[in-house]
């Protein structure tokens, strides 16, 4: 029988020992304890273009730039949840995160364009993202930006662990709470898959 994946992670930032790799791979981890099928994309290793606006999806949802994109469109169809884990950049995700996030817009097209497509499979999306600072407004901007993301590929963003006040590499281990936040949510997306 195809044990397909459950829970697929995707993580953003290219640093050794980053934070929010850190974290999601706590997350993936405890959930895996819990009897979810996993799976981890380094995104930040793929080439993945900025999406060009040039309107080559508009009629067909099929991104016309060819690159490692075309790897994770078929894994974006299929009905696992999704949490991608990226760092701050300028008070909003990196740039490898948002180039990703852009060229979903070919998904935003089969969805809201191209009505006669089959809608991706319905699921839930999550957000782990790390800053530096404590600004009271620094997860202001990627918290929209997921919402409509994950709207385009049919998840409803289902929750976020979002952390402030980490700077330098493997900061975040030696916050005990946000480690155990970590966890929790592993184990609670365990759960959830589990009663499904
Ligand atoms: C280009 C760049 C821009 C950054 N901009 C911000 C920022 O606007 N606000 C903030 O709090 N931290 C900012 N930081 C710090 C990172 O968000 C912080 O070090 C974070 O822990 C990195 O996550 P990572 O370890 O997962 O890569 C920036 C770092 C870099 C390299």
């Amino acid at each position: 029988m195809h044990r397909s994946v459950q829970l697929r992670g995707l993580a953003a930032s290219p640093r050794q020992g980053a934070n929010s790799t850190l974290l999601l791979d706590t997350v993936l981890a405890e959930a895996e304890r819990g009897g979810c099928r996993v799976e981890k994309i380094e995104i930040f290793r793929l080439n993945i273009r900025p999406c060009q606006g040039c309107g080559g999806c508009d009629s067909t949802g099929v991104c016309v730039l060819e690159d490692d994109m075309h790897r994770i469109y078929p894994l974006l169809q299929e009905p696992a949840d999704i949490i991608l884990a990226a760092p701050i950049y300028f008070y909003t995700l990196s740039a490898v995160a948002k180039a990703f996030i852009d060229r979903s817009q070919a998904l935003w097209v089969r969805k809201y364009r191209l009505r006669s497509q089959p809608l991706l499979p319905r699921g839930d999306g999550y957000l782990i993202a790390t800053g530096a600072t404590r600004g009271k407004r620094l997860f202001e901007c990627p918290r929209l930006t997921m919402r409509y993301f994950y709207d385009a590929l049919n998840r409803n963003y289902a929750g976020d662990l979002l952390v402030p006040g980490v700077e330098n590499e493997g900061a975040v281990l030696a916050k005990e709470a946000v480690m155990e936040e970590a966890c929790a949510l592993g184990r609670a997306i365990a759960a959830k898959t589990n009663s499904m």
